[in-house]
């Protein structure tokens, strides 16, 4: 293993906290506490922990041991095992690259809320509150009839999105030294912003009843499938697993290290900030039933609706801090989203290139960026939410499940679950048994295949993605396999001459 040239992260606690970045992000707020609350609170909680001891760790300690064995990001780490399997590296690498596209998109939605928040401008009151989608849908975002009508972009949006790449080409345009550094401070003002918002949220009239529905200790439904099926793919998401990023953030730890633990920590980190957000996020619902008087399923409690609607609405309510509770939650979003938005765009684009090519990593960084925001544009149009949506199907739903699927399998049967654990347990402080093979051999592909099809063929080819037309449904496949055709046309491009951090 060379070790000599290989960026490092500068201790510990900077992998941790980037790592842990990388897995918080909007998906903790938005869709964590919903799931929650339909699935019946404690019943979900307990599918969750048993998903995250099934899946999500050992996945998670499967990525950052092949990563710290090769010391390579994910297309080294599999044309390690085989030239032929590199394409299985570049796969997750460009899902990475399509999502952090738009989830960047997203990223300046939530700038041009925390500015819009100063002055409430959906409006306050009760009038406010109904105002919120409309301000949504109609002021910001503009939204055209279908995803055929893309029309022009809108400019505030595309004018953020150039400041959030250009943010992120600073805390990137470095390397992991910076990354790890500046993911400390970054981590950290989301969790204190939670706080303040839980303050907030609880002291608000009907809190209690929201929280109520959150956590109802209810545990029936344990034999639900569809329960089951979104626990796992909401770890798989939320831990972001199977976007090749790991992989590189592992390559980067130091050789006396830790990887076992650390995944531990990092997953038992990400659920803990997904529990505590949705205090944030039901005391507010609460206060909606309550203000408004209507029933909890009147209350969208997930996905953008949530973020960009509900909690908007609720701030319009509020006896008071309403600019203030605005700013905070939409900072929050920023910061939770930024740092994974760096861990895409580095570990899982940059990294595998300058590996590869050899090419000069701050070069390389403001051509990924500048090629992202281009791409990005897409969805600053008009018909952009619609996209956004169909392509986020195709990426952060197949891609992240069947690569990492794959991967498991490629790793546990090509490359041998025994000698990956035993790197580990040469590296870390927990040493895993031999379990350990069985669960990235057979139980997290299968628990992977098995989400891929209950949830995902058998809803999407019976009829087309959430009622979108045929042609742009389609195009959920499209992209899905031509990212795969493009990693193989990756695979087969000649590297250039090895240069430092090579094991030749
Ligand atoms: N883990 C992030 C979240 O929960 C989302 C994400 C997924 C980020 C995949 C990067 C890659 O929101």
């Amino acid at each position: 293993m060379a070790e000599i040239n290989r960026e490092r992260w500068t201790g510990r606690a900077p992998f941790i906290f980037a790592a842990i970045g990388s897995a918080i992000g909007l998906g903790n707020v938005w869709r964590f506490p919903y799931l929650t609350y339909k699935f019946g609170g404690g019943a979900f909680l307990v599918t969750y922990i048993v998903g995250l001891f099934l899946l999500g760790i050992p996945w998670m300690m499967m990525e950052f041991g092949m990563g710290h064995h090769f010391q390579k990001g994910a297309p080294g780490v599999f044309s390690g095992i085989g030239k032929k399997w590199e394409w299985l590296g570049w796969w997750p690498s460009l899902v990475a690259f399509i999502i952090v596209t738009y989830y960047t998109v997203v990223i300046a939605w939530t700038l041009q809320y925390t500015l819009s928040s100063l002055t409430v401008a959906w409006g306050t009151g009760q009038a406010g509150a109904k105002a919120a989608g409309d301000f949504f849908f109609k002021s910001v975002l503009q939204l055209s009839d279908g995803p055929g009508v893309l029309g022009a972009p809108v400019w505030s949006i595309l004018g953020l999105l150039a400041v959030v790449w250009v943010l992120l080409f600073l805390v990137m345009y470095r390397g992991a030294r910076v990354i790890g550094k500046a993911s400390i401070p970054l981590v950290i003002i989301p969790w204190v912003l939670i706080i303040a918002l839980i303050i907030r949220g609880i002291t608000l009239p009907g809190a209690a009843e929201g929280l109520n529905y959150y956590l109802a200790p209810t545990f029936k439904g344990l034999g639900n499938p569809e329960m089951w099926f979104a626990a796992f793919s909401q770890i798989a998401f939320s831990l972001s697993l199977g976007m090749a990023g790991m992989f590189a953030y592992g390559s980067f730890v130091a050789r006396k290290s830790d990887l076992s633990n650390n995944a531990a920590i990092t997953s038992f980190s990400d659920t803990a900030t997904s529990f505590f957000a949705g205090f944030a996020v039901f005391s507010l619902v609460g206060f909606i039933m309550q203000a408004m008087n209507v029933p909890i399923d009147k209350v969208t409690a997930s996905g953008l609706g949530l973020a960009f609607v509900t909690y908007p609405a609720g701030v319009s309510m509020m006896p008071g801090a309403n600019a203030l509770t605005g700013v905070l939650f939409f900072l929050c979003l920023f910061f939770l989203g930024f740092t994974s938005a760096y861990f895409l765009a580095y570990g899982g684009v940059i990294t595998p290139l300058v590996d590869k090519f050899g090419w000069n990593k701050t070069k390389t960084t403001f051509w990924v960026c500048v090629a992202c925001f281009v791409v990005g544009i897409l969805y600053t149009t008009k018909g952009g939410l619609y996209w956004l949506d169909i392509i986020d199907r195709s990426m952060s739903f197949y891609g992240l499940l069947i690569t990492g699927a794959l991967a498991c399998l490629v790793v546990g049967w090509g490359f041998g679950a025994k000698k990956l654990r035993e790197h580990l347990n040469a590296t870390s402080d927990i040493k895993v048994g031999a379990w350990f093979d069985w669960m990235i051999k057979v139980v997290v592909p299968a628990i992977l295949l098995f989400v891929v099809i209950y949830g995902g063929f058998m809803k999407d080819l019976a009829k087309p993605y959430e009622g979108y037309p045929m042609w742009a449904a389609s195009m959920i496949w499209v992209v899905l396999v031509g990212t795969l055709v493009i990693a193989f046309i990756l695979q087969s491009a000649k590297a250039k001459a090895q240069k430092g951090g090579e094991t030749k």
